[in-house]
Order: C-alpha cells, then sequence, then structure tokens
C-alpha cells in the first residue's frame, strides 16, 4: 500500500508527473512477467466477459463495443496549474467503469448500455436569476467557451478514483456570459429525461432527471468545470456526453453528467442523491477523510485499473483552492 505525500501547494511540474505512454509500459512490462496485481483489478474493471470476447469485438469491431464513434478535438493546451501526482488512468479503464444510473447501477455494463442515447444534437438552457438567459445547441455553446485541457483526479464516494484529462472550460466563463442577478445564491444542474434510451429512468420511485447543485461562490472557482472533452476527443456517452460538470474537491456524484440545463436561483436546490438517501448524500459532499460515510470508510481510495491504494485527502487534495470556500 503506498501514500502520496503532496509538496506545499499539491502543485507538482508536469515533467515530475509519470507520462501516460511511460506507466502503460510498465504495467504492460509487469503483466507480461505475470506478476501485476494490476491484472486481476484490471480484469475485475474490464467489463462483461462476453464483451471482452476476441469473437464479440471482431463481430463489432473494438470501436463499436466500446462506444468510440467519437470526434477528435483539435489539439488543445493542457493548463500547467492542473497536475496531478498519480499515473494517468487508462483510457479505455475509465470508459469501462461509469456510473450512470440512468441507464444501469452496474458500473462495468454502462458502456454497454448506450447504443441508444443521442447526446448530439442537444439543446442547452440557462435560465432563472440571470441578466441574459440563453437556449441553444450544445455545440454552438462550447465554440464561444474557451477549451483547455486539465487533467483532474476523481473520487467516487464508493471510494474508487481516476485521474483523467478532460478538456472543457470553467464554469465561471459561463457564468460571467450569462450575468447573474445579486439575488442568486445558488446554481442548479439538470440532466436529461429520456426514459426510452435510458432505462433506468424508468424507476419511477427515483426523483429523475438527475439534478446537483452548487453554491455561488463554488461555481465561480476556478476548479469547477464544464467538460466537454477526455482523452483529446469528444465526450463519449458513458463519461455524460455532450457536457458534464467536474468538481474534483467533491465526491463524483456532485459531477453531473449529460446536462441539458443550468438554473440561477436563490435557495439551496434539491439534488438526485440528497433526495433519495439525505443522510448519505449532503448537499456539500467535499471529499474528507475524516467525516464517516454510512456505507464506505472513507479513509482509503481505490485507482480503478491498477488496484493502487492510496490515503484519501481532504478535498481530494485541491485544499488551496477551495479550502478557503468553507472557513
Ligand atoms: N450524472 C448523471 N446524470 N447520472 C449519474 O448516475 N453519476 C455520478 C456522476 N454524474 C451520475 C452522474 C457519479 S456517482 C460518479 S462517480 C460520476 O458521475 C462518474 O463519472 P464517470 O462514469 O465518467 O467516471
Amino acid at each position: 500500500m503506498s501514500n502520496v505525500i503532496l509538496p506545499p501547494g499539491w502543485k507538482i511540474p508536469e515533467s515530475r508527473a509519470t507520462p501516460e505512454a511511460v506507466f502503460q509500459n510498465r504495467r504492460e512490462f509487469l503483466k507480461m512477467m505475470g506478476i501485476a496485481g494490476a491484472g486481476v483489478a484490471g480484469a475485475l474493471y474490464a467489463g462483461p466477459a462476453w464483451a471482452q470476447s476476441s469473437l464479440w469485438q471482431r463481430l463489432f469491431g473494438e470501436d463499436k463495443v466500446l462506444n468510440k464513434n467519437f470526434k477528435t478535438l483539435p489539439s488543445l493546451t493542457r493548463n500547467p496549474d492542473f497536475t496531478y501526482r498519480r499515473a494517468m488512468t487508462k483510457e479505455d479503464v475509465a470508459l469501462k467503469y461509469n456510473n450512470f444510473y440512468e441507464f444501469t447501477s452496474t458500473k462495468e455494463g454502462v458502456w454497454t448500455m448506450i447504443d441508444k442515447f443521442k447526446p448530439r444534437p442537444w439543446k442547452f438552457k440557462i435560465s432563472g436569476l440571470v441578466e441574459n438567459p440563453m437556449e441553444l445547441d450544445v455545440d454552438e455553446l462550447i465554440e464561444q467557451m474557451p477549451v483547455e485541457e486539465r487533467v483532474y483526479r476523481h473520487r467516487c464516494v464508493e471510494t474508487w478514483a481516476m485521474v483523467v484529462p478532460w478538456a472543457g472550460f470553467p464554469l465561471k466563463a459561463l457564468i460571467d456570459k450569462v450575468r447573474p442577478t445579486s439575488k442568486a445564491t445558488h446554481v442548479r444542474f439538470i440532466s436529461f429525461s429520456d426514459s426510452v434510451a435510458a432505462p433506468g429512468q424508468r424507476k419511477t420511485r427515483q426523483p429523475w432527471p438527475y439534478t446537483e447543485g452548487l453554491t455561488m461562490d463554488e461555481a465561480l472557482n476556478e476548479l469547477a468545470f464544464m467538460v466537454t472533452g477526455v482523452y483529446g476527443h469528444q465526450l463519449p456517452k458513458q463519461h455524460g456526453a455532450p457536457l458534464r460538470l467536474a468538481v474534483p474537491w467533491k465526491y463524483g456524484y456532485k459531477s453531473i453528467k449529460s446536462i441539458v440545463g443550468i438554473e440561477f436561483t436563490n435557495r439551496q436546490p434539491e439534488t438526485f442523491w440528497n433526495t433519495l438517501i439525505p443522510h448519505e448524500y449532503p448537499f456539500e459532499s467535499n471529499v474528507d477523510p475524516e467525516v464517516r460515510h454510512p456505507r464506505w470508510s472513507q479513509r482509503r481510495e481505490k485507482m480503478i485499473g491498477t488496484g493502487e491504494i492510496f490515503a484519501t485527502q481532504k478535498f481530494n487534495g485541491y485544499g488551496d483552492w477551495v479550502a478557503d470556500l468553507y472557513s
């Protein structure tokens, strides 16, 4: 078991982070030698056995199986302020291990259930307490925004974690465009409704559509990021195409996927998980190893793909950016 000790300020130069290729080659070598514990973890995260079979992949093609029918993005500048101190998660691992309850509660099954979901064309609406409300096509919006790449950690409350290179724009850039009024205290995010494509939404006792929320100060924080792509291409369906949120100092369920609308309000909005199980999913939900969760000890976390274990860090290691919000 290894721990990460972050230097003051947690930021390290990009040159000191393990590049993905080096990391992957090392794993390949270990696997070849038959000594990689990661092999077992990798198999666990690789998806259902039928879909892993070479026959299936030969019949339908690896891209089809992984839903890799997305566009490559023009090359993006990686923002050096947002480095990380762990190896990047392998793309195919992240693509095959998801939480997307609209489709299924089985993490390994999401990518096999998203064929009918059509994230384009996609209308996106900003409403509520703003001077400049908008309703436009998502690609029209993305074209107007300053898109860059940021490598972020992601920490699920179920204690799995990953490190991925998101493409997107700061939520603040969008907020500046719509100019909230002085009455706005919170931001509510709303995901899509489509019970034909998304069988999970047929569970009528759940409060669909999936919604989430932030305080205005959280939404204006530099870390809050609207994600449009990952690993250099358009965001795949299983990661929340065409547009999702990434708030890496909070548990993963706050990072709502496939957003159709943002509403500025003057009260704390209800959220999907908080409505379902309030004592397990508080509105704030910052990553914190000291705050007990009734189902999962939050002291440690496990990287998907490699199975490496790390001690959980308060604010998921992003305290320099956000601690002030809560002092
Ligand atoms: N957004 C929607 N619309 N539906 C979901 O089920 N799951 C959340 C979050 N956003 C979820 C969602 C949870 S619990 C996690 S951990 C992350 O998405 C997972 O993101 P990933 O599958 O891209 O890793």
